[in-house]
């Protein structure tokens, strides 16, 4: 099984950035201890703080990869061209967030990506990648 996790823009400031908010955890860290809990998954990770490569992230491996975690940052918030690339796609597509966002700010209760993808996760730290990979697991 062949998951890909996407993360989107300012992701790459984990474990730097508003720490009360998003811990202090580099996603790099985080990614070890993902890929000894489920050995005998591949998990490949991929971040960008550009919407295209993003897209691009997404046609690439969309149609031959098992499920896609992504956490398009506050994309998730804004992009109608990430929804379209979610629905174009054959993979299913686990939206995530490290943040609960319905606690936080009005402009993040809403996203723009939740329709194309399976499901959404949010609010579990870094947890809410492990709980994505394992929502995919059910469906195998
Ligand atoms: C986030 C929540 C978004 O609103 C925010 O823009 C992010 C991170 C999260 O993981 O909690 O960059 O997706």
């Amino acid at each position: 099984m062949n998951i890909q996790i996407i993360n989107g823009p300012n992701l790459n400031l984990l474990g730097v950035r508003e720490k009360s908010i998003y811990g202090s955890a580099d996603f790099e860290t985080y990614l070890t201890e993902l890929k000894n809990h489920f050995t005998s998954i591949t998990i490949n990770y991929y971040q960008s703080n550009v919407e295209g490569e993003i897209i691009n992230k997404l046609h690439e491996v969309g149609f031959t990869c098992d499920g896609i975690v992504l956490n398009a940052g506050a994309y998730t918030h804004t992009s109608v061209a990430i929804a379209d690339a979610i629905a174009a796609i054959t993979a299913p597509t686990i939206e995530v967030h490290i943040s609960n966002v319905y606690k936080r700010e009005e402009f993040r209760h809403h996203s723009m990506l939740a329709a194309s993808c399976k499901g959404v996760i949010a609010g579990f730290g870094m947890h809410s990648y492990r709980l994505a990979i394992e929502s995919l697991l059910l469906t195998y």
